[in-house]
């Protein structure tokens, strides 16, 4: 087992934050965090969790950001974010990244790198309206650029791929305007700390995630 290791990736709706993360989090034994998924399955099971994001979720509205900081808090006390973590869609907005500083001082730890994937937005259009994802276990593929090796079926886990509700066009282009407006104004608070690196997320699956890990390992 390496070093710990404490990430947050960046970067707007479909930039492949989750397809890297996913990965990435199993190579360094750390567990992948991400809000998105984690409010996913809330929805799914149904719990008053979910029931209060889907209506956010469905039109590409951020959560609250005190229900969010609420589920960072409780799941980075759990014992397998000790070693660290690999943040995926969080912090999204200013007060969540002030509270992420908050939390992680209170155990005297701190962030390591944040990692920028950027992707023009046609591309990312192109990605999120093709892209399927296994209900069950959270896997990603795109139906050209990514996909199962059985049309519909999860490669992993044998789950029927869905559309996500969110990846409809409209929604698509409503989640880069929050994107912009509310979660790109972080970039600059964690450049002038010296955090951010960024990376270009065009091109072949595994030549953006070895940049990513020179990018990782160089903070560690
Ligand atoms: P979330 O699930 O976090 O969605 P997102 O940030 O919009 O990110 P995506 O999952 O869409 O993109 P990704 O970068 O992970 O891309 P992926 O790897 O899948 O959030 C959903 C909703 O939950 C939000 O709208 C909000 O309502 C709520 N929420 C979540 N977190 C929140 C927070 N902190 N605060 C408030 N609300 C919150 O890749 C995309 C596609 O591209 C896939 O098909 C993939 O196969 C393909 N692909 C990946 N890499 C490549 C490549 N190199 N070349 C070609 N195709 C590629």
């Amino acid at each position: 087992m390496g070093p710990a290791i404490r990430l947050v990736f960046l970067g707007p709706p479909g930039a492949g934050k989750g397809t890297q993360a996913r990965e990435l989090a199993r190579e360094w034994g750390v567990p992948q965090i991400a809000t998105g998924d984690m409010l996913r399955e809330a929805v799914a099971a149904g719990t008053p969790l979910g029931r209060q994001a889907k209506s956010y979720m469905d039109r590409g509205a951020l959560v609250p950001d005190d229900v969010i900081v609420g589920l960072i808090a409780e799941r980075l006390a759990q014992p397998d974010a000790k070693r660290g973590f690999i943040l995926d869609g969080f912090p999204r907005t200013v007060p969540q990244a002030t509270a992420l500083d908050r939390l992680l001082r209170d155990v005297g730890q701190r962030l390591d790198r944040a990692i920028l994937v950027e992707v023009p937005e046609p591309e990312l259009l192109r990605r999120l309206t093709g892209r399927r994802s296994c209900p069950t276990c959270q896997a990603t593929y795109h139906v050209t650029a990514a996909p199962p090796r059985r049309e519909g079926v999860c490669d992993r886990c044998g789950g029927s791929l869905v559309q996500r509700e969110d990846d409809s066009e409209a929604t698509v282009r409503h989640r880069l305007q929050v994107y912009r407006d509310q979660t790109a104004p972080l970039l600059d608070d964690y450049r002038r700390r010296g955090l951010l690196v960024t990376v270009p997320g065009e091109g072949a699956i595994e030549t953006i995630r070895a940049a990513i890990r020179r990018a990782a390992e160089a903070g560690r």
